[in-house]
């Protein structure tokens, strides 16, 4: 088996409702060289500091509850090995609710208002639907982002421009590509600030469910130029 390490991690700690501004606290982990950063976070919780605000839930990287940022790059806590030395930090940009989680209400939103199931202009029958297997396929692949907001801490864009970011234009492109749904989603991406993204495929690169905005947005951009939007049904 192979020898423990000792881990340093500096958390950033702030409750907005009592602290005026943020610290970085010291802590020492000793564990597997395997342990996965939210172990450490966990074993800080349980034996340093029982005050430390986080969050998690599946631990298998499906629900993307814990993403947080290790020496500034944003990861799935529970999939990410741990570093010698790490400094975490809260997913930016967003509000703080308390050391490392996140308010995602306008997250949250956010997918609501984009009103992301195919909207038809027809009622669904009621019956399966027939659909093309490469294109379910495909449809059935975007389906898997976890809403993690990884690649929208990542992006420079969101940071610089007027840009709701890489996960919201992935999810219009779902719904874009989908042969139900009616509504104009490359409107929907022009108005959420796709033309701001400048196709550095950083959001690609930090996607922990392998799929890539950055080719969602070249694909609806292409859309856009040559009309391929076709009418659905
Ligand atoms: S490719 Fe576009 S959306 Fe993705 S990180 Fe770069 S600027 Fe952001
Ligand atoms: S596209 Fe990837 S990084 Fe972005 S929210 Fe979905 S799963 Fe997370
Ligand atoms: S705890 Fe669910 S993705 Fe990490």
């Amino acid at each position: 088996m192979a020898d423990n390490i000792k881990v340093v991690a500096e958390i950033r700690r702030q409750n907005p409702d009592a602290d005026n501004i943020a610290r970085y606290e010291r802590y020492e982990v000793t564990g597997m060289p395997t342990m996965r950063v939210l172990d450490v976070i966990r074993s800080i919780y349980e034996n340093q500091a029982d005050d430390l605000g986080f969050q998690f839930a599946c631990r298998i990287g499906r629900c993307g509850t814990c993403a947080v940022r290790v020496n500034g790059v944003p990861v799935l806590a529970c999939q990410e090995i741990a570093k010698l030395h790490m400094r975490i930090e809260p997913l930016s940009p967003f509000p703080v609710l308390r050391d490392l989680v996140i308010d995602r209400s306008e997250i949250e939103q956010k997918y609501e208002d984009l009103q992301l199931a195919p909207r038809r202009h027809v009622e669904h029958g009621g019956k399966p639907e027939s659909m093309d297997p490469k294109l379910a396929e495909e449809l059935c692949h975007i389906d898997r982002c976890i809403g993690c907001m990884i690649c929208v801490s990542a992006c420079p864009a969101v940071d610089e421009r007027s840009f709701d970011g890489p996960a919201f234009m992935l999810s219009l492109q779902h719904m874009n590509m989908h042969p139900h749904d009616t509504a104009n989603r490359l409107v929907q991406a022009i108005d959420g600030g796709m033309m701001e993204c400048f196709g550095c495929d950083i959001c690609t690169q930090v996607c922990p469910t392998d799929l890539s905005p950055a080719q969602a947005i070249r694909d609806m951009r292409a859309d856009l130029l040559f009309s391929r939007r076709k009418a659905k049904g």
